[in-house]
């Protein structure tokens, strides 16, 4: 199979408009115009400095996303923000579903599935967010959770071209562990099979793998069957950290 990775930095809510835009352009100057043949960079910055981040990497290849969006295109939601301002903004991807909007914001794979829907309606590229937490592992059912929430948070009219898949377990973000690569390459197979009743070409979706990615264990997991990028959190902040991940690939 022919797929490019996809190395996707998730700020999270850090980074004021100064840092921001300059850790993009610094990424912008490594990439250039082109992107490069082996991999797509792509930062998703919080969504009130996408602007000046979009601009910041406007003549590079590489792209900018949003970390949430709304299921509406507009609407009395206080606080909300509509995929369609996230494409107005310069975004062309979203993150849905992310454990920290599981779990903070209670949303299911219902309400995750309603803003997959908009990203695409949107023309944003989505990406879905699934994985178990370390007490559902420990009894045996980090498949059958991941499992679920893909049947629950996949859109309709989903492709390889309007949607990515990445897989985090938990248990393993922002903390330092990873599941052993043996576990990563098992969840990765399990999510391509399940794909396929899902997606209309389930062996060119692209499926990341996020949680204490760094750049000294980027080459073992990115080097998985499975494994076409990595959701970054904390060293997504340090281009040369970021970078190193991307050349992994
Ligand atoms: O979306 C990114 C993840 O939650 C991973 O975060 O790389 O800081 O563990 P981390």
């Amino acid at each position: 199979t022919a797929r490019r990775y996809l190395i996707a930095g998730n700020w999270k809510m850090h980074c004021r408009r100064s840092d921001g835009a300059a850790l993009a352009a610094d990424l912008a100057a490594r990439v250039g115009l082109t992107a490069d043949p082996r991999f797509d960079l792509l930062v998703c910055p919080p969504a009130t400095i996408i602007s000046p981040v979009a601009q910041s990497v406007a003549r590079s290849a590489v792209a900018v996303g949003g970390q949430d969006c709304h299921a509406q295109v507009q609407g009395a939601h206080t606080g909300d923000i509509a995929a369609e301002m996230l494409a107005d903004a310069g975004a062309s991807f979203v993150i849905v579903g992310h454990s920290e909007r599981r779990t903070n914001h209670g949303e299911s794979s219902a309400t995750i599935k309603g803003k997959a829907t908009a990203a695409l309606r949107a023309g944003l590229t989505a990406i879905i967010c699934v994985g178990e937490t370390e007490a559902q592992r420990d009894a045996g059912h980090a498949e059958s959770v991941v499992a679920e929430q893909l049947t629950g948070s996949i859109p309709d009219g989903a492709t390889a071209s309007n949607s990515v898949i990445a897989y985090e377990p938990v248990w393993a973000i922002g903390t330092g562990r990873t599941p052993t690569l043996t576990d990563i390459a098992a969840m990765h197979g399990m999510i391509r099979e399940k794909l396929s009743g899902l997606v209309a070409d389930p062996d060119a979706v692209r499926i990341l793998y996020g949680g204490s990615v760094k750049p000294s264990n980027a080459a073992e997991i990115l080097g998985l069957a499975d494994v076409d990028g990595a959701l970054v959190g904390g060293a997504s902040l340090k281009a040369d950290d970021f970078w190193a991940i991307a050349q992994a690939c």
